[in-house]
């Protein structure tokens, strides 16, 4: 060490030498002027850090829920066919995405991510086949935002915003066939919806120790009494308050950029600060991508291909905000992401059609083209039809910066960040049946 910097020393001359020689290269075209301004781009920005989590009155952290949450998360027994998890799509070993275009969830096989092989319901036998859309990271929704902009802990989810809350969001995948539901309950997403979230509860409310660990999370609400003795309701608000609890917990303050912000002059490369600088200039990213979040959740129409079996209002398509508020006006509009931990989470976009940053950053510079063939330059959100003009080491230093937006956790306990040894239901945690023999008494 004391070597390491003796040599360094010795060295500094020259190196300070090679910086400004690089300066003065730089300043030969009009863009070079970022890393030699006197105010760092932390001020010119006013760039800010994560706030404190947001927690709903009614919802406030509990060990007690966060564990129950974790286990609900990772327990296939929320699966119409003990097969699926929370987990199968959100993973930690993925940064609790899966890294796949478009997600397998129920009657995959092979494994866990981009191993998973679309597979048949074991109640049917009819393929179950791809989720139309890319699986986001659970890591910071707890800030997501609303219309105003600002973190809530009743902000936007879904790449339509067709859910507010992690609470609500919670309940959503076990009533979807491709996701949780398969086909164990007849009927439409709707109909067969309402059952599979029914039969849900009734499943963890017949499991001993589940029936524990919601009231030790719930004390003072959700009793009845039946026969002169208290019991505790396992019911949707109370399920999706634990699950809630656990991801909400999932934040990830210590990027390279979150130090940065934080005051450390050194957190970022050269190469990441003109990235941060182009992002915020040239390259129009911050208008969309702005804040701790580095989104503001609003609603915007990029272009982006339509690839997968897509959605409901045009058969083979995925018109968005559409699908939820049945607006035409809103066709094709997608929530803007939030880009903490986006080298973690390829490919990218809503349909998972681009495969990697490099790729996103081409798509943005050259008039957001190639695209979805329905829309015009018109419909396209107005900051994108003219093209950047960024060269390719303009577009390098983005995607670096982008890369400096990555945390897995390091400061999270592993308590938050591993696959727990066992579920309260007995299956295998994650995967279940698929992953093997069901434990006695499954399926039931
Ligand atoms: C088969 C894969 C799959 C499974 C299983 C699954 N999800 Fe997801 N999840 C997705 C996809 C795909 C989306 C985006 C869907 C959309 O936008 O329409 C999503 C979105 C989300 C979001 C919204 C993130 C955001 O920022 O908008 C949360 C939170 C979430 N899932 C939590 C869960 C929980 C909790 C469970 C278990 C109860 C679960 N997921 C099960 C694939 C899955
Ligand atoms: C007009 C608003 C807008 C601008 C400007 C914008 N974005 Fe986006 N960005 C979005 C929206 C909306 C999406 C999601 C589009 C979709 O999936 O259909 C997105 C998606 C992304 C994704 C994919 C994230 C993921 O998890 O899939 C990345 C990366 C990204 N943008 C980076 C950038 C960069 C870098 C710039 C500047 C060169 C930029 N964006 C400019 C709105 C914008």
């Amino acid at each position: 060490m004391f070597k390491f910097r003796f040599r360094l020393s010795r060295l500094m001359p020259l190196l300070l030498a090679l910086m400004l020689f690089g300066l003065m290269g730089c300043s030969d075209d009009d863009d070079g002027d970022s890393i030699s301004s006197p105010i760092s781009a932390r001020e010119r920005f006013e760039l800010q850090p994560l706030g404190p989590i947001p927690y709903p009155p009614d919802n406030p952290p509990m060990q007690e829920r966060i564990s129950l949450g974790r286990f609900l998360f990772y327990d296939p027994i929320l699966g119409g066919e003990f097969d699926a998890s929370c987990a199968t799509c959100h993973h930690p070993a993925f940064a609790f995405g899966d890294q796949r275009q478009l997600p397998v969830g129920v009657a995959g096989t092979g494994g866990l991510g981009p191993d998973r092989i679309p597979g048949n319901s074991s109640h049917t036998g009819d393929p179950v086949g791809l989720t139309p859309r890319n699986s986001p990271t659970i890591f910071n929704t707890a800030f997501n935002a609303d219309e105003t902009g600002e973190a809530t802990y009743n902000g936007f989810f879904f790449w339509d915003g067709r859910v507010k809350s992690l609470e609500v969001q919670a309940t959503k995948p076990i009533t979807s066939r491709v996701e949780m539901r398969g086909d164990a309950y007849p009927g439409d997403d709707t109909q067969a919806g309402d059952d599979a979230l029914d039969s849900v509860l009734a499943r963890l409310r017949g499991i001993e120790e589940y029936v524990q660990r919601f009231a030790a999370a719930f004390p003072d609400e959700n009793e009845q009494w039946q026969n002169g003795q208290r019991v505790h309701v396992v019911d949707s608000s109370t399920y999706g308050r634990a699950i809630a609890s656990f991801e909400r917990e999932l934040v990830t303050r210590n990027s390279r950029y979150d130090r940065y912000v934080a005051g450390d002059d050194n957190a970022l490369t050269g190469a990441e600060l003109r990235g941060l600088e182009l992002f915020h200039t040239k390259g129009k990213c911050a208008e969309c991508h702005p804040g701790p979040m580095l989104s503001n959740f609003e609603f915007v129409v990029t272009g982006v291909q339509q690839e997968g079996p897509g959605k409901a209002v045009i058969p083979g398509d995925d018109c968005g905000r559409e699908e939820h508020t049945m607006n035409p006006a809103d066709r094709y509009a997608f929530r803007t992401p939030s880009l903490r931990n986006v080298e973690l989470t390829p490919p990218y976009m809503h349909d998972g059609v681009l495969e990697t940053l490099e790729q996103v950053v081409a798509f943005y510079n050259d008039g957001a083209l190639p695209r979805h063939p329905e829309i015009s330059n018109d419909e396209l959100d107005e900051l994108l039809p003219q093209p950047l003009g960024l060269t390719d080491s303009e577009m390098q230093d983005i995607v670096a910066f982008l890369k400096s937006l990555t945390d897995p956790g390091t400061q999270l306990s592993p308590f938050l960040t591993t696959v727990p040894d066992r579920v309260p239901s007995g299956l295998v945690p994650v995967l279940g049946l698929s992953a093997g023999p069901p434990p006695p008494g499954f399926p039931g």
